[in-house]
């Protein structure tokens, strides 16, 4: 030896490589086992995401013992037909050419689709299938939060999609600026949300509960940000948060600091953007009407109270990238009357 310890020869090095290339196999092999894992696909909560599942595991269980079978193949012949130092024998015989095999591994893939295509196109028709006695919500994408609109029943929300468990909903799809696509996991696989045309799908939750989603097409700077959540209900439930969402907030009582915060919101340009039932009209952002009937805001990026509603409203932008809404300049005082108001918007 002279000098060198075993670490620095080429043996060490590729070692020292193999080792470093294994643990970070094992470890993205070891994230997978997350005990919280909400937006899990492996974990269905309804009957849609259950059938796409079920497809999956079948196919899942063919590619893995191709995957195997091939590498293994590949890794036989690497190590065994390697050219070696010295090596002067013939070439090997050659198989370029050869009928049999070339139909064999035309034939074998061919019959593996085949046998795959079968599940698949059956359960490609039975998810088209049009549910019986839906709940129809129409759901809006912006930079970056969801708009729900329940046409049928008169109301509308944000953020959180309100559902009763154990009925179909179908969700009518479109975009107010740029793609983006809808996704719980749980519930269902995504769909994209296009600007000028009108996507459709539907899902339906066993049991009551919150499923966490997000948009799964890049859509801007908070594309990560726009998260999604489904609140199942049981029927009483959901009828009861209806009825809630049908009656207007009452007017704060004169002096109170909602009722300042009343005037802010107009005076400071909040109404031009949000609906609030019997005080504005605005549709940039989401309408603010029973704001206190959801745990999230902001693209269901934050938790609803007030700590966070005081960062949120002291600069939108710089807790949520790219958001729409500005920095409107607002002093602590104006911010605490402001909250006060949201807080009566049950
Ligand atoms: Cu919306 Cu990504």
């Amino acid at each position: 030896m002279n000098g060198f310890t075993s670490g620095d020869t080429p043996t060490g090095k590729r070692l020292r490589r193999f080792g470093t290339l294994s643990t970070a196999g094992a470890l993205l092999a070891l994230s997978a086992c997350s005990e919280n894992a909400p937006q899990d696909t492996m974990e269905p909560a309804g009957p849609i995401s259950r059938q796409v599942l079920h497809l999956s595991e079948p196919v899942f269980a063919v590619a893995g013992v191709v995957f195997v079978l091939v590498m293994g193949l590949v890794t036989v012949a690497v190590l065994r037909f390697r050219e070696r130092p010295g090596d002067t024998g013939p070439e090997p015989r050659q198989i370029h050419g050869n009928t049999r095999l070339e139909v064999g591994w035309t034939l074998i893939p061919a019959l593996i689709l085949f046998a795959i295509a079968i599940p698949t196109i059956a359960t490609i028709f039975d998810l088209a299938q049009k549910p019986k006695d839906p709940l129809k919500v129409t759901v809006v994408g912006h930079q970056f939060w969801w708009e729900y609109r329940y046409d049928d029943l008169g109301i509308s929300s944000a953020n959180e999609l309100n559902i009763p468990a154990g009925r179909p909903v179908e969700l009518t799809l479109e975009s107010i600026d740029v793609i983006h696509s809808y996704w719980i996991p749980p519930l269902a696989g995504k769909t994209d949300v296009i600007p000028g045309r009108t996507n459709h799908m539907h899902f339906e939750a066993d049991e009551p509960g919150r499923y966490l989603g997000q948009c799964t097409e890049f859509c801007g700077l908070s594309h990560a940000n726009m998260r999604a959540v489904a609140v199942a209900h049981t029927r009483a439930n959901f009828d009861a948060w209806v009825a809630a969402q049908r009656v207007a907030a009452p007017a704060p009582t004169e002096g109170s600091p909602a009722a300042e915060g009343l005037t802010a919101f107009s005076a400071k340009g909040c109404a031009g953007c949000h609906t609030v039932g019997g005080v504005s009209e605005g549709k940039v952002g989401p309408n603010l009407s029973h704001l206190q009937s959801r745990s999230t805001f902001a693209g269901s990026m934050f938790a609803l109270n007030a700590d966070n509603l005081r960062t949120w409203l002291e600069d939108p932008p710089a807790v949520k990238p790219g958001s729409v809404m500005p920095d409107l300049g607002l002093t602590d005082e104006e911010i605490t009357q402001l909250i006060a108001y949201l807080e009566t918007l049950k």
